[in-house]
């Protein structure tokens, strides 16, 4: 028995990863084998397709994260035929991931869904979730009221964190380097009240605004960090999460001249447990209600795995890409 799976032997550019047939796999008793309908495309899966990723052996099937049905579970945790997804614990990294026809995760890093929602739409929300829920909840510990700086606000986890963030009750700022009235109107969609054009200096718009934020999400990076810590009030929490702007490091790091007086600087590092947590079964309740907005920037079948590799790295979604195994 075999399954169509996207297969990377080499690192290099989105022509590397490969469409091929490999067999099935066989679930061990702790794991479940989950038939993908659906998975969303990560920026991880683009370090390790360039070659970042060190410890990813080669070849290798990516996928950090799969949405599906339920083909096999020897546990009897799941009956065939549950919807379910996964994410991380070392899929696509350390055993064979989500872009394929089927996939084998451990059946304690999985969650049964409850939804009815389209599979694009739940293919597109496991690790994109988390990571906006579990920055907001764990990290920042937002609570309602809040003024949030969203840095990096057209990024999918930024949407996706500006709708969870209003639904809270919270004031939602946003920043974009794009003045396009379509980048606004999107992030408007998204909760986002505020649209700030990031030219490099957000502090000093806020500063002359006259109003900080209590808490301030940090995607793009070090290159805008110490200017985002600017943006906090005395008590605040800064949170990196994400580096679209490629860049991990500074080149020389002064605690004193970078973190202003009394505001905490953290970092959000979501893993199976952050997963597990996510209620996602709430979350894609609100989705279907209408309630939570959630942009699904582009959908891409599976023999389009190039294409939807280059849209990711041309930063062209406006939210996040889902690929469809059907
Ligand atoms: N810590 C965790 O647990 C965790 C988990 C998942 C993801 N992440 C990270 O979260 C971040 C967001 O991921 P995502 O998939 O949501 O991203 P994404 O949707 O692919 O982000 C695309 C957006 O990034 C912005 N961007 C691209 N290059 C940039 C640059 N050089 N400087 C400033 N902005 C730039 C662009 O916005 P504009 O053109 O509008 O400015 C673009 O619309 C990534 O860094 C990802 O690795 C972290």
């Amino acid at each position: 028995m075999s399954m169509k799976a996207v297969v990377i032997h080499e690192a290099g550019a989105p022509d590397v990863l490969k469409l091929e047939q490999r067999p099935i796999p066989t679930p061990a008793v702790d794991e479940v084998l989950i038939r993908v309908k659906a998975f969303g495309l990560n920026r991880s899966e683009m370090f390790t397709r360039q070659g970042h990723s060190p410890n990813v052996r080669f070849p290798r099937v990516l996928g950090i994260e799969a949405a599906g049905v339920v083909e096999a579970c020897p546990s009897g945790k799941f009956q065939p035929g549950d919807k379910v997804a996964s994410a991380m614990a070392g899929m696509g990294r350390d055993f064979d991931g989500g872009y394929a026809e089927y996939t084998c995760p451990k059946a304690v890093n999985t969650q049964l869904l409850t939804t009815q929602l389209d599979w694009q739409v739940v293919g597109a929300v496991p690790e994109m979730l988390q990571t906006a829920y579990g920055s907001l909840f764990k990290a920042l510990k937002l609570v309602a009221g809040d003024r949030l700086l969203v840095r990096g606000g057209t990024t999918s986890v930024g949407l996706a964190a500006a709708a969870i963030a209003r639904n809270h009750g919270c004031f939602v700022a946003g920043t974009t380097r794009s003045s396009s009235p379509e980048t606004a109107e999107l992030m408007h969609k998204s909760g986002v009240e505020e649209v700030i054009v990031d030219d490099g200096k957000v502090a000093d718009k806020v500063e002359s605004g006259g109003k900080k934020f209590d808490k301030v999400l940090e995607l793009v990076g070090t290159t805008t960090l110490k200017d985002s810590l600017k943006c906090a009030v005395e008590g605040g929490i800064v949170c990196m999460t994400g580096i679209v702007g490629n860049s991990w490091s500074f080149q020389e790091f002064s605690p004193m001249d970078v973190i202003p007086h009394c505001v905490s600087l953290t970092v959000y590092s979501g893993g199976p447990n952050e997963f597990m947590e996510t209620p996602l079964n709430e979350l894609l309740k609100q989705i279907e209600a209408g309630t939570m907005p959630v942009q699904v920037g582009k959908v891409f079948k599976i023999d389009q795995i190039v294409e939807a590799h280059e849209t990711m790295e041309k930063n062209l979604a406006r939210g996040k890409i889902v690929v469809l195994t059907e």
